[in-house]
């Protein structure tokens, strides 16, 4: 089955792990992607944020969140009161997962499947395991899947204090909207205004 535990070091930090995903080869996302990209941001941040997977441009600049999303919850972070240099941005799935298009079109986001999360998972456990942030942000139905367990719901969970499951002790879990869907949303500021309020709670947890 599909699984990237074979990849993992049986040692080492963060940077160990990054040399060791940019090979993984754990499910088929790799083949047609350009890049892993793995997580960025200071190894001792206090927030963790977990997106879906990378987009169009995180895949070809190799960095989490430098997109149209990135760019949205960069700012949302900084109206809620989290300093951005003690966060650590990552996504569930480290491989971005699309339908081809045309040359010189962009290509399109497909939701990773739940095989593909399962055998990615191990990458974001060590992460963290490896940060140990005090706060975990989990942005969508697909991260909050990927942390909370298959029972999620984005619309049902949101904007509470959670913890990880079986992990009582372990760091503060907050789920909200993925940006991507503020930015699809009709109305798109009470989505964004939604959004910053989640992330208030998430700043206020620690
Ligand atoms: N959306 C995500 O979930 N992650 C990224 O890195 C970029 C967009
Ligand atoms: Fe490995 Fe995850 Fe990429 Fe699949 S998506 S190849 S499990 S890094």
């Amino acid at each position: 089955g599909y699984d990237a535990r074979p990849y993992l070091p049986r040692r080492g930090g963060l940077e160990a792990h990054r040399r060791a995903a940019a090979s993984c080869r754990g499910c088929p996302l790799f083949a047609e992607a350009t890049a892993t990209v793995f997580g960025r941001g200071d190894p001792g941040a206090r927030f963790l944020v977990v997106g879906e997977q990378p987009g169009d441009q995180e895949d070809r600049k190799g960095q989490a969140f430098v997109g149209p999303a990135g760019r949205l919850l960069s700012k949302a972070l900084s109206e809620a009161g989290i300093d951005e240099e003690d966060v650590y941005l990552t996504n569930a799935v480290k491989h971005f997962k699309f339908t081809p298009s045309g040359p010189g079109k962009r290509r399109i986001h497909k939701a990773p499947s739940l095989r593909e999360m399962t055998a990615c998972r191990p990458w974001l456990e060590a992460e963290l395991r490896l940060v140990d942030p005090s706060v975990v942000v989990v942005l969508g139905a697909t991260a909050g899947k990927a942390v909370l367990g298959s029972g999620f719901r984005v619309g049902a969970d949101r904007g509470a204090v959670l913890s990880l499951p079986g992990r009582d002790g372990g760091p503060h879990v907050v789920a909200t909207l993925h940006p991507s869907a503020v930015l699809r949303a009709d109305d798109r500021e009470s989505a964004y205004a939604g959004l910053v309020a989640d992330l208030r709670v998430a700043a206020d947890a620690l």
